[in-house]
């Protein structure tokens, strides 16, 4: 407990991030994202949420999954690591204090702003009707997903939020929305949040492509060994090789030599380079290795899943922890915001 407040203590700053509840997670989302989440836990404060609003932006009308991804995503994160100890998982449709300063940040966010993000262009593209009609209906709530997304970063006001790169246009409008609060009510009360990114680009799922369950081209986090072995075999490596003892080239191996560079050890990696280049390592014998490394590196992540899926009391009271801790720093900020935009206080 004493070492835990020192701990507390120097630790660098706020941190919010969400994902969406879509499905389970895969290593694109480990490395990409997951694995860095588990890293800053220990260096910020950090509150982690699953965005089960911003799921209903799109999938308002089939929610019949939405319970039992919102419950992997937890597993996923808990699997990896991500210790509710160090910081506080929540549900973000648990958080009242978001709904609310969502309503604050939508009065003063002009129509044009939210019309003009990028990013929800990009989803615009991606959404069809429910009769499969390709042109969207775009609701009022979609339209004020970034609205929503500033309201998940300003609820804690935090300094940092970590997101892939895909997700910046979102954090820009969140420090716009922030900047122009403070002026319409001359305060200084919203920091300004900084996308924290990370340098470890999303890896490519086996085809090459990008990394999506969608594509049948991904690995899960949560997959058994023989599945992952076999998509491992599926792995694309260097076009141009045609025999086994033909000399590689590591540089053009599409897939299989950035996973090892994803989860071996510095050393391992230069002896696979070598060996390849000297046509002393053919592409399957390398994707087999590779397929055990993976599951090697995975097997402690699947046990602790395993563990929390056996005790689904206690991911609930993981949750409902969380829940409460977010809520708590959540009414902090609140209780100044209705202040600060001039509610009548009770
Ligand atoms: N839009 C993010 C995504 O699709 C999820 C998200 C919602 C989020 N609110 C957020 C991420 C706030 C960071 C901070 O992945």
């Amino acid at each position: 407990m004493a070492e835990n407040q020192s701990a507390a203590k120097i630790k660098k700053g706020l941190i919010v991030t969400g994902m969406r509840p879509t499905g389970k997670l895969h290593l694109g989302h480990y490395i990409g994202v997951l694995k860095n989440m588990v890293k800053l836990q220990d260096e910020y404060e950090c509150f982690f949420f699953v965005a089960d609003w911003h799921a209903l932006t799109t999938k308002f009308d089939s929610t019949q999954d939405l319970v039992d991804n919102t419950n992997d995503i937890v597993l996923d994160w808990l699997a990896a690591g991500i210790d509710p100890e160090k910081c506080s998982i929540y549900i973000q449709s648990h958080l009242p204090q978001t709904a609310e300063l969502h309503v604050y940040l939508s009065m003063i966010t002009p129509q044009n702003w939210v019309e003009r993000d990028p990013t929800l262009k990009d989803l615009v593209k991606m959404i069809k009707t429910p009769d499969g009609d390709s042109k969207p209906n775009v609701s009022y709530g979609f339209l004020g997903y970034p609205v929503l997304m500033s309201a998940d970063i300003l609820t804690f006001n935090v300094d940092y939020v970590p997101v892939g790169i895909d997700q910046v246009a979102h954090i820009e409008i969140t420090r716009d929305i922030a900047r122009r609060f403070n002026n319409i009510y001359k305060t200084e009360l919203f920091k300004e949040a900084k996308p924290l990114l990370t340098n470890i680009p999303m890896l490519k799922g086996v085809d090459g492509q990008k990394m999506g369950k969608s594509f049948h081209n991904d690995i899960k986090i949560s997959d058994d060994d023989e599945t992952t072995t076999k998509t491992i075999m599926k792995s694309i490596t260097d076009r141009s090789r045609a025999r086994k003892d033909d000399p590689g080239h590591p540089d053009k191996c599409e897939v299989a030599f950035e996973y090892w560079k994803a989860f071996a050890p510095e050393e391992k990696i230069k002896q696979i380079q070598q060996e390849c280049i000297a046509g002393k390592r053919g592409c399957a014998d390398c994707k087999r290795e590779l397929a055990a490394l993976i599951n090697e590196y995975l097997r402690p992540i699947r046990e602790r899943r395993k563990y929390y899926e056996q005790h689904p009391e206690l991911v609930k009271e993981i949750i409902r922890q969380g829940d409460e801790k977010a809520r708590t720093k959540a009414e902090e900020v609140l209780k100044q915001v209705r202040k600060t935009v001039g509610m009548y206080q009770g």
